[in-house]
Parts: C-alpha cells; structure tokens; sequence
C-alpha cells in the first residue's frame, strides 16, 4: 500500500465499476469507500492520483466553483461541462455526475433524458437527491442501464423547503422514514445511497437495513463510505467549515502567501529574473542597441 506521500502507479481509466463499490459494504468485508467532489481536470487527477475511489462532480460546484450562494443556481449547461471536463482527467475513479435542481423534478423521460446527457459527458453513473416520490424517476434512469446513487437526509436542493441546512432524522418518526426511504432507494434500483447530515445512530440504522453502501457527510463512523467536498478538505472553500468537516490543509493560505510574494517581487522589480528570461541572439541584440535610443535613466 503507498503511503500518502507515495507516487501511486497510475490506475487503468474507469478501472472500479458500479459492481466494485455496490460490493463494498463493510459488513461484508468491503474496504471503506473514499469519495471526494471534484469539478474539473486538476482536481480529478490529483484525487485519482490520491487513491480515491469515486469522484463525484456535485452540484456543490455552485458554492465552490461558481459563486453562487446555493445550489439551486446550477443547470444541466454547467454539470456537463465540469463533468466532461474531469472525465478528461481519465480516472480510474469512478465519475459519478450530480443530477441538478429541475433535471429530475418535470418528468421521468426528462429525467433520463439529463442523465444520458451526464453519461455522454464521462459520468459513469449519476445521483441525484431523493425522496420516496424519486422511486419512478429512479427506477426508470436504472432501466436505461444509468446507474443511480441515491442521496438522503440533509439534501441541499431542497433548502428551502426545509428552512435551511439542518441535520434531519432527529427524532424517531423521521429516523423510522428515512430508513424505510433508504429500502425503497434499494429496491428502486440505486447502487449506494448517500446520507447526509443525520445523527451518526440513524446512519448506523440505514446502513444495516440496506445492502447497498452508504457514503456518509456529516453522517458518522458507520457508513460504508464518507464523502467530503474538493475545497473543504484542502481548505479552499467557505470559512468556518462545518463540523463534519476535516480540513487537511490550508491551501487557500499557501496559495495567498505565494500570490502576495509574486506581487511583492513584481513590485520591487525582482520578477522576472534574468533565467527567466529569453534572449536575442547576438546578431539582433546589435541591431536592436543601433536601432533604439537608450533607456531615459539607464
Ligand atoms: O454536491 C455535492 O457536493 C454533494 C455531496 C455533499 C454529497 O452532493
């Protein structure tokens, strides 16, 4: 196994499959599944290049990527272009494509329709949030040979509806729904279901009910997967993080102190240096001393 600072051999592109994650589940021996967000070319190869296993282009590119306060803002347009654009990075990771607000909410073939539309983009799968009434939509992606990740409690498309972004499933009732919603996601045909925001105990409860993985976000210790978002983990995007986040690195502070040391040198002259530099060759360098009046002050 290479440790984290080890050159990996690269992966085959596309080499783990929807069967290979389907089969991860903890109970049954399956190694914890890794998923990180990424929305273009950079950030899937170093992902891939970290090991990970499936990189998800979320509609969290909104918040991370394109400015926008929430992810409502985000269309199909934009899924498929950062999709395409980390499917160049050719992944052994599995590419999984994040259905947008209104790409699954009108009609089923709708639906399938914006989903093969992420297929042709490089995903190999797509998800999209859910819900009990998303069965159908569900069921019909599946049968177009698209698979489909579900997506569970905390679903941020629909922040307005739940009146902001609040950990769900927090009393029994809600617990008891969000597993039965979890059953029907599996018999709708989803490969892994993502749960998001729900006490670390329901997650537990979820994912003993299913056989498919779940991948867990401010979901606990006992899903058969975590996720977390490209710009929380390296500490690029919006300050503070949440609690469920582990931010690995400052890059937004290394990247700040190198931009300032670039404008500081700029500044005072020292960039670029010579080597950084191109050169005339002699025979021009005389013709061009002849042919311009010196510098006013050199
Ligand atoms: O878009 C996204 O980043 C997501 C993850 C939070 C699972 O859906």
């Amino acid at each position: 196994m290479a440790s984290p600072t080890e050159e990996r051999p690269r992966r085959t592109p596309g080499s783990i499959t929807v069967p290979e994650i389907r089969a991860r589940k903890r109970a049954t021996g399956g190694e914890p599944i890794a998923m990180l967000t990424a929305y273009d070319e950079p950030g899937a190869r170093i992902a891939d290049a970290a090991g990970v296993d499936i990189v998800l282009v979320g509609d969290s590119v909104a918040n991370n990527v394109l400015g926008y306060p929430d992810t409502l803002q985000v269309t199909m347009d934009d899924m498929v272009r950062h999709t395409a654009a980390v499917a160049r990075a050719r992944p052994g990771a599995l590419i999984v494509g994040d259905m947008p607000w209104m790409s699954y909410h009108l009609s089923t073939d709708a639906a399938v329709a914006n989903a093969a539309m992420l297929v042709r983009a490089g995903a190999a799968a797509v998800k999209l949030e859910g819900g009990v009434v998303r069965a159908p939509v569900i069921e019909a992606i599946v049968r177009a040979e698209i698979p489909v990740m579900g997506h569970l409690g905390l679903t941020p498309q629909s922040v307005n509806a739940m009146g902001g972004y609040r950990v769900q499933a927090k009393d029994a009732a809600a617990a008891e729904a969000l597993i039965a919603a979890a059953k029907i996601h599996e018999a709708a045909g989803c490969f892994a279901l993502v749960l998001e925001g729900v006490p670390e105990l329901v997650a537990e409860q979820v994912t003993r009910a299913v056989a498919i993985p779940t991948i867990g976000i401010g979901a606990g210790p006992h899903c058969d997967g975590q996720v977390l978002v490209f710009h929380d983990l390296l500490g690029l995007g919006a300050r503070p993080v949440p609690k469920f986040v582990r931010q690995y690195a400052d890059l937004a502070r290394v990247a700040t102190e190198a931009v300032a040391a670039y404008v500081g040198d700029v500044r005072a002259g020292r960039f670029p240096a010579d080597e950084e530099s191109y050169h005339a060759g002699e025979a021009l360098r005389r013709t061009l001393e002849a042919r311009s009046p010196a510098v006013p002050g050199s």
